[in-house]
């Protein structure tokens, strides 16, 4: 009887790995975790992957020269560290079977060549979770004037860590008065020759908004088809209150694949996509 209750918790702890490998969208997110409060809450919850930003600033409290933090724009001041958030997920993350990633979000190319030293140390073979190095590195829909991380700057330092992912994107003016928009041909094809150009050779991911991803499907499967040799995904985000077109969504994300979706978008989104539900529960 115990046996076969153990048998039983084994499989289904081992199906559930296996269907992360398949189906990108089971991967979960804490976003902005920027200060140490909500790091150490983070930690402790269920999520899989820490999303958080970095920008050049001080400790509150400390003088000093600026330094890498957790802080996002216009915030120039933190109570975290870069260095201190990934010791701090690195010793949470050692001997754990179910270690959590993290994914950095540069906010200027000053703050990522200042963190080189430490990406190489946490992107070393021993390292046992996923390092993600984002930044939006060209310009976007719609119209956006938010100034891009500098693209050939962050690529060329990026690939000097072959084990991080790359996830690079484009800036976006969405939401609010703009409801309408899409991903353009020119902007895609600039990503993909910036990527060829500079020889990325590791994975990358491609972070799109779903309100302008879903009215980009063919320009973004072009965009994925180009880069299968880098394992190329995309990763849907998008912010609370975003107008989106749900069913153009769902075909995107079907059309792709779930094992080439990630899916960073607020829970009410994510439930009106009616994911389908994966059947190997129903086989055994
Ligand atoms: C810490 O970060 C969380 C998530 O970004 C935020 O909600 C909270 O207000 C922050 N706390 C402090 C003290 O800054
Ligand atoms: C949105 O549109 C309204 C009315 O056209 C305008 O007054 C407002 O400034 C706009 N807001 C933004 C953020 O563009
Ligand atoms: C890409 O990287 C792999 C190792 O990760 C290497 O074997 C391969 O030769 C590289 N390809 C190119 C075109 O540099
Ligand atoms: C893609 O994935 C395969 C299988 O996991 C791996 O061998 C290869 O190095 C990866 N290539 C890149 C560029 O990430
Ligand atoms: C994929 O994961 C999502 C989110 O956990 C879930 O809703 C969906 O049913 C899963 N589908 C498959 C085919 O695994």
């Amino acid at each position: 009887m115990l046996l076969i209750f153990i048998l039983a918790v084994v499989a289904a702890v081992s199906r559930s790995e296996e269907d992360i490998m398949k189906n990108l969208t089971t991967v979960t997110w804490a976003h902005a975790v920027n200060n140490k409060t909500y790091l150490e809450a983070a930690l402790a919850s269920e999520v899989s992957m820490l999303e958080a930003d970095i920008v050049m600033g001080t400790i509150r409290g400390k003088d000093g020269p600026p330094l890498p933090i957790m802080a996002h724009p216009p915030a120039t001041t933190s109570d975290l560290t870069l260095a201190d958030f990934l010791s701090a997920v690195a010793q949470y993350n050692k001997g754990n079977s179910k270690p959590k990633g993290v994914k950095l979000d540069f906010k200027s190319i000053e703050a990522f060549e200042k963190s080189q030293d430490l990406i190489a140390k946490y992107t070393k073979p021993e390292v046992n979770f996923p390092v993600w190095l984002n930044a939006d590195i060209l310009p976007g829909p719609v119209k956006a004037t938010t100034k891009p991380v500098d693209p050939v700057k962050f690529l060329t330092l990026g690939s000097k860590h072959p084990r991080a992912v790359m996830s690079v994107g484009w800036t976006t003016n969405y939401g609010k008065n703009v409801t309408e928009g899409e991903y353009s041909r020119d902007q895609i094809g600039t990503m993909l020759r910036m990527i060829n150009e500079y020889k990325i050779n590791q994975t990358v991911t491609f972070p799109v908004r779903a309100g302008l991803a879903c009215n980009s499907q063919p320009v973004l499967l072009d965009l994925l088809r180009e880069t299968t040799s880098l394992n190329s995904s995309m990763t849907v985000w998008s912010s609370e209150g975003d107008a989106v077109e749900v069913d153009r969504m769902r075909a995107l994300i079907l059309t792709v694949g779930l094992e080439r979706t990630y899916l960073d978008v607020p829970h009410e989104l994510a439930a009106r996509l009616h994911l389908p539900p994966s059947d190997v529960g129903a086989k055994n």
